[in-house]
C-alpha cells in the first residue's frame, strides 16, 4: 500500500539547488543539482551533495557539472540521470506511486528544452507534470498577492541566473532574465583573490568565503577568515587571511551592473505598475538575496522600498507546496512561462 497514494509532489529544479516538497510536508528534499562523472563511459558516480563537494577534487578521468548552469542544456545525458536518481529515489522512498509533479524549471530554458526535461520526469516515475513559472512560484511562496489588480514585483536572485517579474491579475506583465546570480559573485571572489593576491582558489571556496565574508555594504565589524589555494607565484598551496571589506570589494561589479538591470527594468515598466510597486515594494528572494545588505542597498540606490522574503532560497519550492496545497486558491493565476529565451542577457 502506497503511504501517501499517488498524491501530489513539487519540485524546484534550480540551477544550484534541487528541493522536493509534499503537501502538508514542505520541503523534504534538497540536494545540489550536480553530477559527478566519468569522463570517457559518461556514468554518474555521484549526484547532490556528494557530487557538489568533489567539485574541484576529482581525478582527471572524472568531471564534475551542473547541467543547469549554462543557459541552454548541453548535457541532456546528465540531466536525465541526475534528475532520474532524484526522482525515482524520492517516490521509492516515500512509497508514492505515480504522483502528478508540480516541475519548477529553471528560467530561460527553450520550450524544447523544457519539453525534454518534462518527459523525464514522467519516465522517472511522474503520472503527469504540472509546468510551474519560477517567477510564479516564487512569488507565491514569498507570499505576494499576484491575483490583484495590483502591480507586484519579484526580484529572485538565484545561482546561475535571476528572474524580475511584475504581476499583475494573475498574469506576468513584465519579465526579465539576467545572468547575475550566486555564481557570478562566486566568479568575482575568484578573480579577486587572483588578482589581488595571486592566490588561485576553488569555485566550493569561493561560494565559501562569499557566505561567510560577503556583503554589499560594509559590516560594523570587519571579519576575516583563512583562504586557502595555490600560489600563482610558487605553485605551492597557500593559505593567507582575507576580511570582509576586501570581499565586498571583489563583489562590487557584478552588484553595480546588476543595480544597473533593475533600474532600466523599473524604468520601463509601465508607470501605473510601477506606482503600485512603489507603494507594496519589491520583494528579493533566492539564496543570493540572503548577501548582507543587499535590502538596503538596493532601496537606497533604486529609490524604492525593497525587502528580503522569509528563508529566500525556498520561496519557489514553498509556493509549489502552497499550489498543492490549495489548488483552488489559484485557478485565476496563470502558472505557465511565458517564452522567455529573448530577454536573456548574458
Ligand atoms: N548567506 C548567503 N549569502 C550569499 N549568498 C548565498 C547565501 N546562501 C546561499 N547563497 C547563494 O545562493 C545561491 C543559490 O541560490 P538558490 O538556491 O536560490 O539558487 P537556485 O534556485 O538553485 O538557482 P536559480 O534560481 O538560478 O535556478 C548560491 O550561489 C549560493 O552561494
Ligand atoms: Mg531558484
Amino acid at each position: 500500500m502506497a503511504l501517501f497514494g499517488s498524491g501530489d509532489i513539487g519540485m524546484d529544479l534550480g540551477t544550484s539547488v534541487i528541493h522536493i516538497v509534499l503537501k502538508g510536508k514542505g520541503v523534504v528534499f534538497s540536494e545540489s543539482a550536480c553530477v559527478a562523472y566519468e569522463r570517457e563511459t559518461r556514468n554518474v558516480i555521484a549526484a547532490g551533495d556528494r557530487a557538489k563537494r568533489m567539485m574541484g577534487r576529482t581525478p582527471r578521468d572524472m568531471e564534475v557539472e551542473r547541467p543547469f548552469r549554462e543557459p541552454h542544456i548541453r548535457s541532456f545525458d546528465l540531466v536525465n540521470k541526475m534528475v532520474n536518481s532524484f526522482v525515482r529515489n524520492f517516490i521509492k522512498e516515500w512509497k508514492m506511486g505515480r504522483p502528478r509533479l508540480f516541475l519548477a524549471l529553471p528560467c530561460g530554458l527553450t520550450p524544447t528544452e523544457r519539453q525534454t526535461v518534462i518527459e523525464m520526469m514522467v519516465d522517472a516515475g511522474a503520472r503527469t507534470v504540472v509546468p510551474v513559472d519560477e517567477s510564479v512560484a516564487s512569488a507565491i511562496g514569498a507570499k505576494i498577492r499576484i491575483d490583484q489588480p495590483y502591480g507586484r514585483m519579484n526580484v529572485d536572485m538565484g545561482g546561475a541566473r535571476t528572474s524580475i517579474a511584475v504581476f499583475s491579475m494573475g498574469n506576468q506583465a513584465k519579465w526579465r532574465i539576467d545572468e547575475f546570480g550566486g555564481d557570478r559573485l562566486d566568479a568575482a571572489v575568484m578573480d579577486y583573490m587572483r588578482r589581488k593576491h595571486n592566490l588561485i582558489i576553488g569555485e566550493n571556496t569561493a561560494e565559501r568565503i562569499k557566505i561567510m565574508l560577503g556583503a554589499v555594504r560594509p559590516f560594523d565589524q570587519t571579519l576575516q577568515e583563512e583562504v586557502f589555494g595555490r600560489s600563482l607565484i610558487s605553485g605551492l598551496p597557500r593559505g593567507l587571511i582575507v576580511n570582509s571589506d576586501e570581499i565586498t570589494e571583489a563583489l562590487q561589479p557584478p552588484i553595480h551592473d546588476f543595480v544597473n538591470v533593475l533600474h532600466r527594468f523599473i524604468e520601463q515598466t509601465p508607470p501605473e505598475l510601477a506606482s503600485d510597486i512603489f507603494d507594496a515594494g519589491i520583494t528579493l528572494s533566492g539564496g543570493s538575496a540572503r548577501l548582507y545588505g543587499m535590502e538596503e542597498m538596493l532601496t537606497e540606490q533604486i529609490g524604492m522600498p525593497f525587502h528580503v522574503a522569509d528563508e529566500p532560497e525556498l520561496t519557489v519550492a514553498r509556493g509549489l507546496a502552497e499550489l498543492i496545497s490549495n489548488p483552488d486558491a489559484y485557478e485565476k493565476i496563470n502558472l505557465g512561462s511565458p517564452y522567455k529565451e529573448d530577454e536573456v542577457i548574458g
